[in-house]
């Protein structure tokens, strides 16, 4: 099987450790939207997208570069997420199925979050994904 991952990680490269353990168990490659070849998409028997939580949206890199894909039939896909608390995951997979792919699943973790009323407390979720997040997100990465 042949899968890629794409990720937006900017604010404390959560994202980016949990796309590492997933990709470690698919053998996956790990590349921002910018670096991907959209005509190779095609190659791939499954795609991930993923980014933190910001404003409960999905980044807008991870956004734009999944509305900007023309409609094609696609492969299978899954969307994932880091964030502070609970996200809601089915606009990003709604985006995603849209562009032609087939959704098979969804994961998230609670990550550290520093976005600004909660950095006067020192934030939330310090140490977070930690070893316990990152095998959750290899047995999500086994079972897709
Ligand atoms: C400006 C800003 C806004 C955020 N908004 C939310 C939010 O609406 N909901 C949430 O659960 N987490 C929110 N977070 C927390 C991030 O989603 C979380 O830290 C995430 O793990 C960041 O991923 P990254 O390090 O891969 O960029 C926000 C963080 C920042 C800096």
């Amino acid at each position: 099987m042949k899968a890629l991952i794409v990720c937006v990680s900017v604010s404390h490269g959560n994202t980016r450790r949990v796309a590492e353990a997933i990709g470690e168990v698919l053998e996956a490659t790990v590349l921002e939207p910018e670096q991907v070849e959209v005509s190779s998409l095609e190659e791939y028997d499954l795609v991930g997208f993923g980014s933190g939580i910001f404003n409960q949206m999905f980044h807008p890199r991870l956004r734009g570069f999944v509305r900007s894909l023309p409609k094609a039939e696609r492969g299978r896909a899954f969307v994932f997420a880091t964030s502070g608390f609970p996200p809601q995951l089915w606009p990003m997979a709604r985006l995603v199925r849209r562009a032609g792919f087939d959704v098979v699943d969804t994961f998230s973790v609670r990550a550290f979050d520093t976005w600004a009323p909660l950095r006067a407390i020192g934030g939330v979720n310090k140490g977070r994904p930690d070893a316990g997040d990152l095998e959750a997100a290899r047995v999500f990465a086994a079972g897709l």
